[in-house]
């Protein structure tokens, strides 16, 4: 393997002898600060995000969710560190958006039928039920054997009885395609 990157840090001295400067220290004319909300549940569902009264305060100039950052065209983080695979593989790129999409994608748009974990067991179709015109959808686990490309594809023309959402935008088709993957390999929701 190749090494790459570390250099030795060189912002050691500086920093060990009070001589740093931290981003806290500097007041810009008409600077702003960004403030992150950490989710204070581990692995909770975002069912909604109302900013209504964040924005109400005085000095807030915006809230922005993973939506707006979608919207705005920002694409996922690169991986920094070019490291080849076995046999000099090239890196797989695996998308890290900087606010998760595709779980909060999927419980717009697929979980009604499809239920949380993909069993389905969504309210509209709940697993043996006998009538209604999506009684019965199959599990997720049921399309393992189906490849990446048909259940993009699917999404984007819709089935004998599941809509199509062409109205969804390609990146954001895709961001599903690896959640239900995800959710086919155990995934939790
Ligand atoms: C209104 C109910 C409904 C919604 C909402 C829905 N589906 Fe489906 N889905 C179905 C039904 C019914 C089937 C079985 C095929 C058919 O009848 O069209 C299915 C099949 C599937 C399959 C298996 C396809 C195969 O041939 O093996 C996948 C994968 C899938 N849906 C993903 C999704 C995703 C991702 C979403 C959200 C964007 C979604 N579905 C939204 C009803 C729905």
């Amino acid at each position: 393997m190749e090494s790459f990157g570390h250099q030795g840090r060189l912002e050691d001295e500086r920093m060990l002898k009070g001589a740093g400067r931290y981003v806290a220290d500097w007041r810009l004319p008409a600077q702003a600060c960004g403030h992150f909300l950490r989710s204070d549940h581990p692995h909770a569902q975002i069912v909604s995000i109302d900013a209504s009264a964040a924005l109400h305060m005085p000095g807030v100039i915006a809230v922005l969710t993973g939506e707006d950052v979608a919207a705005a065209g920002h694409k996922p983080m690169p991986a920094a560190a070019p490291m080849k695979g076995r046999n000099g593989a090239e890196q797989k790129a695996t998308p890290r958006y900087s606010l998760a999409r595709g779980r909060v994608l999927y419980q717009s748009y697929c979980d009604t039928c499809h239920g949380p974990s993909g069993m389905g067991d969504g309210p509209v179709s709940m697993a043996n039920k006998r009538a209604g015109p999506f009684a019965g959808v199959f599990p997720l686990v049921t399309a393992i054997g189906r490849s990446d490309g048909y259940i993009y594809n699917l999404l984007r023309v819709g089935g004998v009885r599941m809509p199509s959402y062409k109205r969804i935008p390609k990146e954001d088709r895709w961001h599903l395609v690896n959640y239900v993957r995800y959710l086919q390999k155990g995934g939790r929701p």
